[in-house]
């Protein structure tokens, strides 16, 4: 698909790019998005009434059962074309990324990640004492409910090492994502529907720093107003023909 000639223009003299990537980023390679409905044993719960300290509070088996399930499909897919191609591109420019995925596709496709803002699935803890957890290997059949592991240090119980909604951003992650994109000379977001704060603030903190922002998503979505370019194109489609005009 031919590149928009305003994003080429932005995007062959920029020196250090910023790219913060959303659901959408990793849907081309068969992870379901937040509003996509949920399918099978899920398919009665919303993904964001999951993804909540109520819901592990009320029914702590029912969470950990749903975030084991996801472990076991991201395993079992692969990073798209978008993820190899931002991969690339981090091999010949300064690129940092920043994503609200609890994936680790961008690692498997060679990138190293600058801030996971919303944790990882990889990355359980003890609610009591905070310790990080050994992954647990996911149950083969998705299972309704599964009881946490408990902490091998203190015996308290283990959560997923994500965000929810309601908590706090991991103060790191936000603090190395804010610094990067403020000394961008680009940011591009591909794949997210920009309705979660405070990551979805961070495109118009790019651009109160002067920073353009070029938007990759095949839908109209909440930031679409407040960039500079957008480019109706999946990732998987948009970004290697990007990274191919660029080299
Ligand atoms: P969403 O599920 O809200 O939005 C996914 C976005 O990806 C939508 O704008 C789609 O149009 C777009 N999209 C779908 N397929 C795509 C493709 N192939 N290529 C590019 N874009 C595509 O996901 P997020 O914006 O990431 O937070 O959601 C933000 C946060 O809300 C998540 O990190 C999670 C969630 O609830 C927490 O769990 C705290």
């Amino acid at each position: 698909m031919a590149v928009p000639t305003a994003i080429l223009d932005l995007a062959r003299p920029a020196r250090r790019i910023a790219v913060l990537t959303g659901a959408g980023m990793s849907a081309e390679s068969g992870v379901p998005t937040f509003r996509d409905a949920q399918t099978g044993l899920w398919e009665n719960f919303d993904a964001a009434s999951l993804a909540t300290p109520e819901a592990w509070n009320e029914d702590a088996a029912l969470v950990w059962a749903w975030y084991q399930w996801r472990v076991g499909l991201v395993r079992r897919v692969q990073p798209n074309a978008g993820h190899l191609a931002l991969s690339e591109w981090g091999r010949n420019a300064d690129l940092q990324i920043t994503t609200q995925n609890v994936d680790d596709l961008h690692e498997r496709a060679g990138s190293t990640v600058l801030a996971h803002l919303h944790g990882s699935l990889f990355s359980p803890r003890c609610t009591d004492c905070g310790l990080d957890a050994e992954v647990a290997e996911p149950p083969e059949q998705p299972i309704a409910r599964l009881d946490p592991p408990t902490c091998q240090n203190c015996s308290g119980i283990v959560r997923p090492g994500v965000v929810w909604f309601g908590e706090m951003l991991p103060e790191q992650p936000w603090e190395a994502a804010t610094a990067s994109l403020r000394e961008a000379d680009l940011l591009l977001v591909v794949g997210t529907s920009g309705v979660v704060y405070p990551a979805a603030g961070l495109p118009s903190l790019a651009r109160r720093h002067g920073v353009p922002v070029v938007e990759i998503n095949p839908d109209d979505t909440d930031l679409s107003d407040q960039v500079d370019e957008v480019w109706r194109t999946t990732a998987a489609v948009g970004l290697p023909d990007l990274v191919s005009e660029l080299q």
